[in-house]
């Protein structure tokens, strides 16, 4: 049997353990799994790309599955992309109803661009559905508590990006 390669994309700026759990549970679906970092030059992050890479490899392996998992980062089409990996599935993880339009509409126009590769959608855990990144950085630059959304990596590495600039 063919292998199954399934690609989940996304900024991971940075990683959270909504993310984590999303990964840890899309390998029942697929065998193998790239995360794929996407890179947009137009956006500026709270990490590089090169670091987000570094924290989500130290992330994975952490957790015992870097024997099935890639990480890479990646510029351009995202369905350009999981063509030349051969990627069949593309993961993605669904929060809240508000998640749901913008996913709706890039499904859409993915699957207008590469018929044959299908997203799969997995929902968040109940404990871990409203984490985003977008509020870890914030809650992280008004000095709050962001231990519960993040690993002790990701903490580490934000605490330490904060006091080198
Ligand atoms: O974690 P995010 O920021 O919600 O991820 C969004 C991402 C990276 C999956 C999306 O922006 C993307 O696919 N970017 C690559 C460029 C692309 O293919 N754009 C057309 C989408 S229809």
């Amino acid at each position: 049997m063919t292998e199954r390669i399934g690609l989940y994309p996304g900024s991971f700026d940075p990683i959270t353990n909504g993310h984590t759990d999303i990964i840890r549970r899309s390998l029942k679906v697929v065998d193998k799994l790239i995360v794929g970092i996407a890179v947009n030059m137009n956006k500026s992050g709270f990490f590089n790309p090169e670091e987000r890479l570094q924290i989500v490899e130290e992330d994975i392996k952490s957790i015992g599955l870097a024997d099935k998992i890639e990480v890479h980062s990646f510029e351009g089409l995202l369905m350009h992309y999981a063509t030349n990996v051969g990627a069949s599935i593309i993961i993605r993880g669904l929060r809240a109803v508000s998640d749901f339009e913008y996913e709706f509409q890039m499904t859409g126009m993915n699957a207008r661009l590469k018929p044959d590769i299908e997203t799969v959608f997995l929902m968040s855990s109940e404990n871990q559905h409203f984490i985003s990144s977008q509020l870890v950085k914030e809650i992280f630059k008004f000095k709050g508590d962001i231990s519960s959304f993040v690993s002790a990596n990701v903490l580490k590495n934000m605490k330490k990006k904060l006091s080198d600039n």
